[in-house]
């Protein structure tokens, strides 16, 4: 394969963390035949986009991108232009046909064929590789050459929730759960490369079950928690409607199971939850907020809210505001509803106006905001044990590291921590991290 050992390749990613699982496995399978990756898009030989549908903002991005790449590949003939991710399946051959200077596209169950779809590219075939299906043969388990200390691992993909305004269920198919012994195989050795703390991902991690033994999400939990050398364990998302008490349970009862959780709400109206056909009311919502927080009393909670979706009256936006008092998040990702191809919401009457959707943006945000900070202040004095990454991105001579609820804790340290799990005290708290003094080490933190 010398031929394949000057080749470069650049992966632009976008969107959700599966996506960017999904890179760092394409990156893994063609590192095998020879490319290398870089930053720059100027400097590939090849360039692959991992594309996120989910909000109209995301799929235009795509476009503009790859609009952009057509003087690139006119300087440089031998270019290969490949789309995946959920943009890919969403338009399939229209990508084909109106970018020309596109060699292929592929679905997100399409990501093992990405070395065949390189080489054909290259013998000069245009294809699209959009079925959804469970991928030929068995899982490939595919480890990056330098993982980190954290990583991700695909429990499940797909969806059968039908949001009305998601466009997941359609570009990323049915929910299908990968088996246990996979999984656990991926973890293993992922550990054996270095890593310490692992994000079990799925759209609805609870809803999880192994194909051949029936073992439920808890259930793998426990297994993952076994995994020896693993520090930690994350996961996310979780849909409120399937919280169930055996996963409270483990969460409570798994030493490696970190205490933060994901369980967007979507919205705090039960008019609206309903529209969205979400499955529960913001009472049943808050009910498994408070069962949860009666186990694991320091979970950092966090939340998906959408703003503006069709029909919601000031009064509906307020229950939403009111939702985020009630509950006080840790940290919330809020957007602005968008129509997507294929779904109800997009069909329904009364969207509206831009105008109205960004000042709830607005409004939404400063509460956040508010929130966000006074939760974190309420973290002074506390002792956390940290997992440290490295250096600080600001203050010189600090380091950071995240705590079991995953925030960033910055505190003045030496290098020679990285990867380390310490002890601190949190002295003062901010909007998006908190500062923290390093405790002695006694021999059991010490990694
Ligand atoms: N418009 C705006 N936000 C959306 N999301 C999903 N679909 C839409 C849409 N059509 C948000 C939801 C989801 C997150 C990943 O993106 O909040 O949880
Ligand atoms: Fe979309 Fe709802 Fe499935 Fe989440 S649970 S991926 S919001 S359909």
């Amino acid at each position: 394969m010398a031929s394949h050992n000057h080749k470069r390749v650049h992966i632009a990613t976008f969107g959700c963390q599966m996506n960017a699982y999904d890179s760092k496995r394409m990156a893994g399978m063609l590192a095998e035949m020879g490319y290398a990756q870089v930053q720059r898009p100027d400097a590939a030989d090849l360039i692959v986009l991992n594309t996120c549908s989910v909000r109209r903002l995301a799929e235009e991005k795509v476009y503009s991108y790859v609009g952009e790449l057509k003087r690139l590949k006119r300087e440089k003939p031998w270019l290969i232009i490949g789309v995946g991710g959920c943009v890919a399946q969403q338009e399939g051959d229209k990508l084909l046909k109106r970018l020309p200077h596109l060699d292929f596209v592929f679905g997100p169950d399409a990501v093992t064929s990405l070395p065949e779809l390189v080489t054909e590219a290259i013998q000069g075939k245009r294809q699209a590789l959009t079925k959804l299906g469970p991928p030929a043969g068995p899982g490939r388990i595919i480890v990056p050459a330098e993982p980190g200390l954290r990583a991700m691992v695909t429990v499940m993909t797909g969806c059968d929730n039908f949001c009305s305004y998601c466009v997941v269920p359609y570009v990323r198919g049915r929910e299908r759960s990968r088996p246990a012994g996979e999984i656990l195989d991926e973890v293993a050795a992922l550990v054996a490369a270095g890593v310490r703390e692992v994000t079990l991902l799925g759209q609805n991690v609870n809803s999880y079950h192994d194909p051949d033994s029936g073992l439920d999400f808890a259930g793998l939990l426990g297994r993952v928690n076994d995994v020896e050398g693993l520090w930690r364990i994350r996961f996310t998302t979780s849909h409120p409607k399937d919280l169930g008490q055996g996963l409270i349970e483990a969460m409570a009862g798994l030493n490696k199971v970190m205490e933060q959780m994901h369980l967007p709400a979507q919205s705090g109206s039960n008019r609206m939850l309903k529209a969205m056909n979400r499955g529960y009311t913001r009472e049943r919502y808050l009910e498994q907020v408070r069962r949860l927080r009666e186990k694991v009393p320091q979970v950092a909670l966090g939340s998906d809210i959408i703003v503006g979706f069709p029909g919601e009256t000031a009064e509906d936006f307020d229950q939403s505001l009111s939702l985020l008092r009630e509950v006080r998040y840790d940290f919330l990702y809020s957007f602005k509803y968008s129509d997507r191809p294929f779904t109800k919401a997009s069909r329904i009457e009364g969207k509206l106006e831009e105008e109205t959707k960004s000042s709830r943006l607005v409004e939404l945000q400063a509460l956040q905001r508010e929130i966000g900070l006074q939760e974190h202040q309420a973290q002074a004095g506390r002792v956390e044990e940290l997992l440290v990454e490295g250096p600080a991105k600001h203050g010189r001579g600090l380091m950071s590291g995240r705590s079991r609820a995953g925030r960033v804790v910055n505190f003045s340290g030496g290098p020679e921590l990285a990867g380390s799990l310490v002890m601190v005290r949190i002295t003062l708290g901010r909007e998006n991290s908190l500062a923290g003094e390093l405790l002695p080490a006694t021999g059991e933190y010490k990694a």
